[in-house]
């Protein structure tokens, strides 16, 4: 499927990503927000390297990868709470003008991570589309490039 696999590479490319904004953060509720962030960037490349054929597939560690991605997505409405800013943040304003739509996009990251059926790799494969497209969504309404 075309747009599974794009959500695929999507994953993988997020996951290979080095350098990340967070470099030079000073704001500590901006740090702790991105780095629940990078921990959903984390988890969701070991899957999405499961997903794409990158590494092997373990069930192990893709139950581990699905626990700590949907604990962290049930973090995200916490740590965007506070309408903080920090210069090399991308946080858009429309997070804290339409708090609701935000928490609605946060919950779909949970609901995708935990319907993941991480007892095969076609069941990886099929719930990363949900995932990736879970990320995507809020990035595009919420995310600004600056
Ligand atoms: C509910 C909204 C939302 C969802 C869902 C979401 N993100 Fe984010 N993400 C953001 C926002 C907002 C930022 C910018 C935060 C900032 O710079 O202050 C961000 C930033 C990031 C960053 C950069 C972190 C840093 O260190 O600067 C990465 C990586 C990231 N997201 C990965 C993901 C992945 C992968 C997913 C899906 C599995 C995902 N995000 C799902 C809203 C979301």
């Amino acid at each position: 499927m075309k747009f599974l696999s794009k959500t695929v590479a999507l994953c993988v490319i997020l996951a290979a990503g080095a350098a990340v904004a967070k470099d030079g953060v000073t704001n500590p509720v901006v740090k702790a927000r991105m780095e629940t962030m990078d921990t959903i960037r984390v988890n969701t490349g070991i899957l999405g390297n499961m997903a794409g054929g990158k590494t092997a597939f373990d069930p192990a560690a893709a139950t581990a990868a699905k626990t700590a991605l949907a604990a962290a997505a049930a973090q995200i409405v916490a740590k965007f709470e506070a309408n903080e800013d920090d210069p090399v943040s991308e946080a858009a304003p429309a997070i804290w003008q339409d708090f609701a739509g935000f928490t609605a996009k946060a919950e779909a990251l949970v609901t995708a991570a935990e319907a993941m059926d991480v007892a095969s790799l076609e069941g990886v494969k099929a719930g990363m589309g949900a995932v990736g497209g879970a990320c995507k969504a809020c990035h595009e309404a919420y995310r600004a490039k600056k």
